[in-house]
């Protein structure tokens, strides 16, 4: 199985890492403009094989689209973060340009691939790539709510002072921190509500760590986060592979789901080898249907920059 990554920079490459090293596909491209940096990305990364003992075969490549030919998933991480002095407007049109020449391109040679949106603003470029290309909404997949859904699962692992992995919990709406929604009601640990282990105060705090999660990071590190977004494509990329069947949040196409059309946002899927398998409506209590139709007014009003 193989697996692009346009946009070799800090989440592309962490996600080529986590790819090759649990082996999740058996061969992982990288393409990036900037000369050379893709294929020294992939060196670094193909020069861990003998110490973490796996067999993908990485290679990086400048601009050379004919080198993905055949790809069964593409991630497109290519993008720029907002500049100082710069508006949101540009930054979308100046995104915007980048993620459909590059959806245009991988086509080209990987007719059959599904694709996978990262670049932010990520729901407004899952629904552009999805406009641009015409692909069927279940080849298109907005990773976002894989990560937030990780973050919320920290802060409450941290709140019960239990593992992570004991805790189910899940993070929908918009990928964006006043329009993500912590869905602390239907959270978990081991199958128990954590609202019998944590106070309705506890619970708000983890929410809104949750919601500026990103920003916590970009605020310690400088910059934003790559570890823990790398490694949420990889799972979602796994789920396709390997056809897991996983539950996972993702921005996806909705035609009349959670009361939204001609939207991309967060929602329950179930992700396997067509992409987007089925779009889970689970029931909503009235405050979070509010939430819910609050967060796609943002993401819509965000979608008419592309139009600007
Ligand atoms: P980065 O700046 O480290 O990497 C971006 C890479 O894209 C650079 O190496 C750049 O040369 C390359 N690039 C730019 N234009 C290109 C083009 N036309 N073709 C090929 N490569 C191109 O940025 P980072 O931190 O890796 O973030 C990438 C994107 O992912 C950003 O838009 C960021 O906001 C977004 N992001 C989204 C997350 C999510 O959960 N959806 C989480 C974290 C980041």
């Amino acid at each position: 199985m193989k697996v692009t990554i346009v946009g070799a920079g800090n989440v592309g490459a962490t996600c080529a890492d986590v790819i090759s090293y649990r082996g999740i596909a058996s061969e992982v491209v990288l393409l990036d403009i900037r000369e050379g940096f893709a294929e020294g990305k992939a060196m670094d990364i193909s020069q861990c094989a003998t110490n973490t003992g796996f067999n993908t075969k990485v290679s990086g490549v400048t601009n050379d689209y004919s080198k993905t030919a055949g790809s069964d998933v593409v991630v497109i991480t290519s993008g720029i973060p907002r500049k100082p002095g710069m508006t949101r407007e540009e930054l979308i049109g100046i995104n915007a340009g980048i993620v459909k020449s590059v959806a245009d391109n991988v086509l080209q040679h990987s007719p059959d691939a599904l694709i996978v949106v990262v670049s932010n603003p990520m729901d407004t470029m899952t629904y552009l790539t999805l406009k641009a290309t015409g692909l069927p909404k279940n080849r298109i997949i907005g990773m976002g709510g894989a990560l937030d859904s990780s973050r919320f699962k920290y802060y409450l692992s941290k709140a019960l002072d239990k593992p992570s992995n004991d805790v189910s919990a899940m993070v929908i709406g918009g990928h964006g921190d006043t329009t993500m929604i912590p869905l602390t009601r239907l959270a978990s640990y081991n199958g128990i509500p954590v609202s019998e282990f944590l106070s309705s105060e506890q619970l708000a705090k983890v929410a809104a760590d949750t919601m500026v999660g990103g920003a916590t990071l970009t605020g310690l590190l400088g910059t934003s986060a790559w570890y823990a977004p790398g490694a949420s494509v990889a799972y979602l990329v796994d789920s396709i592979l390997n056809d897991q069947k996983k539950m996972i949040a993702c921005s996806v196409f909705l035609e009349g789901e959670y009361g939204q059309s001609d939207i991309c946002i967060g929602v329950p899927c179930i992700i396997g080898k067509n992409g987007i398998e089925q779009i889970l409506d689970i029931n909503l209590d009235e405050n979070e249907k509010a939430l819910f139709a609050k967060s796609a007014d943002a993401v819509r009003n965000m979608n008419q920059d592309l139009k600007s």
